[in-house]
């Protein structure tokens, strides 16, 4: 019997950052080794994602777990009984058989997520080491460059304003304990510049400031006063990054903006997009355009992306063949990397080992429903990813991601290193 061999796997349901219920796992090991790992939830989520298994019905709005629960209890359980934790890819090669959908809807991305994100969690604890450096070994010692929320819009502020995330970068920080103290004034000056306007209206999903604007220029316009504000330097030493998530508001090559009451098709929006880049110091733009337009991104890519980065969220949704499909189309330079996305770390891991391939650019990503549950801090050192997307600079779901890479930069000490500006990806032409 080895000390990694599964001996039981229990799953339960447990509430995330929205109230909803969500997918809990704990596995233990023959060597009473545990790891534990909770699913996270998406709201503005592109069509190619692995599906998590919701009950339906009247309960909690229809978002309850009990049957995904239920598989990991079950199914699940059965199947991985006496497997190897320390073999992540033949435990999550078995998950995905045993499940049998190409989007993980018979059993539920987040029964499969929470189960192997646990394995991983289970393993690093039996090797008595922390998962970082279970998954990368002495050389992972890279602390990411933060991308940190100021105002929340999109499907996470009620469509208060079009774009979704107005993030925050540092990439003048010295490291990444700097990358925070830099975000946090900044994020209070933006705070601060509400009140005094008389504009602030609490906070929205991911803890950013709601975003109560007249146009969706006016909260950049805000976001570059916080910055300066704070002290900071707007562009060298903290710059602008968007997620546009844009599949939200655009289809077929119509974009609608509802607040700056505009029709736009793909050309305009580039050009919006592109002016917007020239007047602010924005180094990175997520889902500039929608997921099903290949040639907005590649239009866009071509335009601005050997300046900035230009992420692909809801357009490559953490799948390594959409990620080369989109290199050799010049389309993105960034990936985004949600384990939830595709139901495994194996999966996800080869997405990134794909963006490595083609010379993107990489970020971990939390998912608007969270949880505690930090192990995407670990991903993105131990994977040497370079980058960290987790929300904003308040709520403990977001600020526990926060507070563990801080932990891990200080354990790493001498021995680590910040990623800063050199994460961002860049389009080599
Ligand atoms: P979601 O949004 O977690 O609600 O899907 C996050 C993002 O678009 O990056
Ligand atoms: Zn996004």
């Amino acid at each position: 019997m080895k000390e990694t061999e599964i001996a039981y796997v229990h799953g339960r349901r447990v509430w995330d950052s929205r109230g909803r219920p969500t997918v809990e796992a704990d596995v233990l090991l023959e060597s009473g080794a545990v790891g534990r790992a909770i699913a996270p939830a998406g709201a503005s989520t592109g069509t190619g994602e692995a599906l998590d298994l919701r009950d339906g019905g009247t309960a909690f709005g229809g978002y309850d777990v009990t049957r995904a629960v239920g598989h990991v209890n079950n199914d699940i359980a059965r199947a991985v009984l006496h497997m190897d934790a320390a073999d992540q890819a033949a435990l999550d090669a078995k998950l995905i058989e045993l499940d049998g959908t190409p989007s993980k809807s018979r059993l539920g991305a987040n029964a499969l997520i929470a189960v192997s994100m646990a394995v991983a969690q289970a393993a690093a604890a039996a090797a008595a080491e922390p998962l970082y450096r279970y998954l990368g070994g002495p050389s992972a010692s890279t602390l990411p460059l933060p991308q940190i929320q100021i105002f929340g819009g999109g499907a996470h502020a009620a469509r208060r304003v079009d774009i979704q995330d107005f993030m925050v970068t540092c990439p003048g920080a010295q490291n990444f304990a700097q990358a925070l103290n830099w975000t946090a004034e900044v994020y209070r000056a933006a705070g601060a510049l509400m009140a005094e306007s008389g504009a602030l209206a609490g906070v929205a999903d991911e803890g950013g400031w709601w975003p109560a604007f007249d146009s969706n220029e006016q909260a950049l316009e805000a976001l570059v006063r916080a910055i300066e504000k704070a002290g900071r330097r707007p562009g060298t030493e903290v710059a602008i990054a968007l997620d546009v998530a844009a599949s939200q508001f655009g289809h077929g090559g119509t974009y609608t903006l509802g607040l700056d009451k505009k029709e736009l098709d793909t050309e305009s929006m580039v050009a919006l997009l592109a002016g917007w880049v020239r007047r602010y110091p924005i180094v990175s733009i997520e889902d500039p355009l929608s997921e099903d337009d290949h040639a907005g991104f590649a239009a866009f890519t071509a335009e601005v992306g050997s300046r900035i980065q230009v992420v692909g969220d809801d357009f490559l949704v953490s799948e390594a063949s959409r990620v080369r499909e989109a290199a050799l189309r010049g389309a993105a330079n960034c990936v985004l990397l949600k384990p939830n996305q595709r139901g495994t770390l194996t999966e996800t891991l080869n997405a990134w080992k794909a963006a490595q391939d083609v010379g993107f650019a990489g970020i971990v990503s939390a998912r608007s429903g969270e949880t505690e549950d930090t192990t995407i801090a670990h991903l993105a050192v131990g994977w040497g990813v370079g980058q960290l997307k987790v929300g904003s600079f308040a709520r403990s779901e977001r600020m526990a991601k926060w507070n563990e890479a801080l932990r891990i930069e200080e354990a790493l000490s001498v021995r680590g290193s910040f990623a800063g500006a050199a994460a961002l990806g860049r389009s080599k032409r």
